[in-house]
């Protein structure tokens, strides 16, 4: 009975990594790392799991947007630290992915917000579990104190270490000093990543993901020591490892909306998940309006052959409120090239703004930087958009004009 009155909670801690000024402006248009919340209840789903789920961001694999309205017991939720709304909570299983201190008037320095997230792991159910990215100085750091008194519990749980506090620690990430770490990280034909998993340093399975990023190794690496962990004794491990492997191979990742990369003087760089012409309109308007002087480019990688035939006419009046207009080669996810269409047929269709076809990323990395320079480094704002690999372009580009910048100013 008490179970049933118990649900049980399981609570991602994020870390959001913007200012504040922007998370005020768009909250409910920024993805945070929503991505670790939303692989977790997808595999969780997948894995027959009835459970309640609620994401920061949209989850175009979710029927119900943002949200798994199943009946519980279990509960996943995205929770971020804003406001140190996070403290209302008493979780069974915490995942904290990783703790900086952002300029956010609730902490007024790293200190501040160090004693937040430890007061939160102190709000962890007796018998509970923290899961946490080892590999994150600052998430290591709300051990020290709690790990005086740790000792190893063999009885109760083979994998995991238990505190002075009561609950227990897992820990995961990329080096081989955490419970569950990935070694062998490769990219994949899909674009995503490859990698070895490896629990207490033996090589356990060979995990596959639809994501590229090393950030996603680290997502995938907190779903794998949270499932496990919520199975530990029930189920046979390799069993749970081979299901949640099956599914998280299948995870697509959370609509990217509106996300900032990062700025270069005056160039502002955002990435958003915008495939359909109605979206596309609606970023660009919403984009015009947040920046009405200055000069917005637009990168668009069509998604799949078939959409950008389906959409053809409609794509081609959705991008007037840009400023320029760079389509790359079409991103074709599980459809092959019938030869029919490329992006070519898209950028020379719209008659306003200009448009040109580049292919290729690291084409339109150097053409960028060409033209962003000279124009003097005037004001300017460039949009990367589309479902497929081109979220990549954004930090790229971003690197590129912070090393030219630098060089510029070294003349
Ligand atoms: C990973 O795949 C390789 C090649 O198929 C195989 O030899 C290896 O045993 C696999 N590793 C694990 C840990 O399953
Ligand atoms: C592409 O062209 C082939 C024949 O050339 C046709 O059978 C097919 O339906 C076309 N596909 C689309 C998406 O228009």
């Amino acid at each position: 009975m008490e179970q049933g009155f118990l649900m049980q909670l399981l609570f991602l801690v994020l870390f959001l990594q913007t200012m504040k000024r922007l998370f005020m402006q768009i909250l409910s248009e920024f993805p945070c790392k929503s991505t670790t919340t939303a692989m977790l209840s997808y595999v969780l789903n997948a894995m027959g799991d009835n459970l309640i789920s609620v994401v920061g961001a949209n989850v175009p694999q979710f029927a119900g947007g943002n949200i798994i309205a199943g009946k519980g017991p279990n509960f996943v939720l995205e929770a971020d630290e804003y406001d140190k709304c996070f403290l209302a909570l008493a979780p069974q299983i915490a995942v904290v992915t990783n703790v900086n201190w952002d300029h956010v008037d609730t902490f007024p320095n790293e200190e501040a917000i160090k004693n937040a997230f430890r007061e939160f792991v102190h709000q962890i159910r007796p018998g509970g579990h923290l899961i946490l990215c080892g590999d994150s100085p600052g998430a290591c750091d709300l051990l020290v104190e709690d790990q005086q008194g740790i000792v190893p519990d063999i009885k109760r749980l083979a994998n995991a270490q238990i505190t002075n506090q009561g609950y227990y620690v897992t820990t995961y990430g990329i080096s081989s000093k955490n419970d569950w770490h990935a070694s062998s990280i490769t990219s994949n034909l899909q674009g995503g990543r490859d990698y070895v998993l490896h629990h207490k340093g033996c090589p356990v399975a060979n995990i596959s993901l639809m994501l590229t990023g090393d950030h996603n190794v680290l997502n995938s690496l907190a779903v794998i020591a949270t499932i496990t962990t919520m199975f530990d004794g029930k189920r046979n491990m390799h069993d749970t490892i081979n299901a949640i492997s099956h599914h998280l191979a299948k995870f697509e990742g959370v609509s990217r909306r509106f996300d900032f990369i990062g700025k270069v003087n005056g160039c502002h760089i955002y990435d958003d998940y915008a495939h359909h012409p109605a979206e596309l309109r609606a970023l660009l308007r919403a984009a015009r309006q947040k920046f009405p002087s200055q000069a917005l480019w637009v990168v668009f990688q069509p998604h799949t052959y078939s959409r950008l035939a389906a959409f053809m006419e409609d794509f081609i009046t959705s991008f007037t409120a840009a400023d320029h207009v760079i389509v790359t080669e079409i991103y074709a996810a599980r459809e092959t090239d019938n030869g029919n269409f490329s992006g070519r047929d898209l950028a020379t269709s719209i008659i306003a703004p200009s448009s040109e076809y580049i292919p290729k990323m690291d084409d339109v990395i150097d053409l960028l930087e060409t033209k962003l320079q000279s124009s003097g480094n005037q004001d300017a704002i460039v949009f990367t958009v589309g479902a497929g690999d081109i979220t990549t372009l954004g930090p790229k580009l971003l690197a590129r004009l912070q090393q030219s910048s630098c060089s510029q100013m070294a003349v």
